[in-house]
């Protein structure tokens, strides 16, 4: 039985100059920034924060985290605030900066921290207050419990547990007005992709439903023509993907991030247009089921358009992967990239009973048309 249930532990702060009064939320004098390559360090807020605690704090960088983060550099990380002592450990960056940084705080006090990752079983907990500030707007991670992570033989697993939450989340939209259009839009995608899935997943709930429709609504409104001198709209996407964040924390993801993994692992998509390279398809598949939520969300995505129609013109305008063959799958690969998606337990979360053939069949169609 799925039991109604709402929890979000993390302390969310928003909008331009919410992380003016960061330094109340530290709780000790030696800190850890951790961050990416180090494009970061030209972003003008960026500079802002670092000198602003320089002037307090013994700030310690972490740089270097890369995408897809390792378990190696979750390690790594871990043996940095754990020789210098550090109790505040603030992540500055995309999803993988974020993750990498959240796993290892999760597991830092574990006699054998990577058996815990694998087995995502924490018996010591973490003392370290862990701060997330995204410069990205669509992982999620900011808001949810899970850390995605790389092991030894290059497969990803998502690691969480109920204390992996971030305690505070600070989304300064100075950090969009930097980031590239394709990554804004791209981002924002997957997070609409999460709100997407969670609503139409078994596990959604009244109260997830309300953060994935809001989610959904700022996306639509503020990700077309985004002026990126305008840091409302950039406030209401970084909005959009913690509220994602919230939503997949309850629901996990359905048939896009399942499909997608394949596109991921194999074809070295990048997640944010292997979901959106997939959305299309998900919009026309349950266009064609019958159900009362189905109708609602239609009319809500759009009142006069033909959903497929308006979804495909949406990812057009925002440059993004509207198809399959957008981002490479060739026929000759279709059979394996389904069987890969459709072998992922996620398959089972969408609400409806998602027969094998059938969307064999309408997945195939669409590919080839
Ligand atoms: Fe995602």
């Amino acid at each position: 039985m799925n039991l109604n249930r709402f929890f979000f532990p993390t302390t969310l702060f928003w909008g331009e100059g919410s992380t003016e009064n960061l330094e109340e939320f530290i709780n000790s004098k030696n800190v850890a920034i951790v961050i990416g390559k180090g494009s970061i360090k030209k972003n003008e807020t960026f500079k802002k924060i670092i000198s602003k605690l320089k002037k307090n704090f013994n700030v310690e960088l972490i740089e270097g985290i890369g995408e897809n983060p390792k378990i190696s550099e979750v390690i790594s990380v871990l043996n940095v605030v754990k020789d210098k002592n550090i109790k505040d450990v603030i992540a500055i960056g995309g999803g993988s900066v974020l993750d990498c940084a959240k796993a290892a705080i999760t597991v830092i006090n574990e006699d054998n921290p990577i058996l815990s990752l694998k087995e995502k079983k924490v018996v010591k907990k973490s003392d370290i207050n862990f701060i997330a500030i995204p410069t990205t707007c669509g992982t999620g991670s900011e808001a949810d419990q899970y850390a995605l992570i790389t092991d030894e033989s290059g497969d990803k697993f998502s690691f969480f547990t109920e204390d992996s939450y971030p305690g505070y989340s600070f989304l300064e939209p100075g950090f969009l007005e930097t980031l590239p259009d394709k990554w804004v839009a791209g981002t924002a995608i997957d997070a609409f992709c999460h709100s997407l899935e969670g609503f139409f997943s078994i596990k959604s709930n009244d109260l997830t439903d309300v953060f994935a429709i809001k989610s959904m609504e700022y996306i639509l409104e503020n990700l077309g023509s985004s002026d990126r001198k305008d840091l409302k709209k950039l406030e209401n996407l970084h909005l959009a993907s913690a509220l994602g964040g919230i939503v997949i924390s309850h629901t996990g993801t359905n048939l896009i991030h399942a499909f997608g993994y394949y596109l991921t692992k194999i074809k070295n998509v990048p997640h944010s247009f292997s979901n959106s390279s997939l959305l299309p398809f998900y919009i026309r598949y349950i266009s064609e089921l019958s159900d009362e939520k189905i109708d609602f969300f239609l009319g809500f995505l759009t009142p006069s358009d033909d959903p497929y129609d308006f979804i495909v013109s949406f990812l057009k305008e925002n440059d993004l992967p509207h198809h399959l063959r957008d981002v490479g799958l060739k026929e000759e690969e279709f059979d394996e990239f389904f069987n890969y998606g459709f072998s992922k337990p996620n398959i089972s979360a969408f609400f409806k009973k998602v027969k094998k053939e059938r969307i064999y069949k309408k997945l195939k169609e669409w590919f080839l048309e």
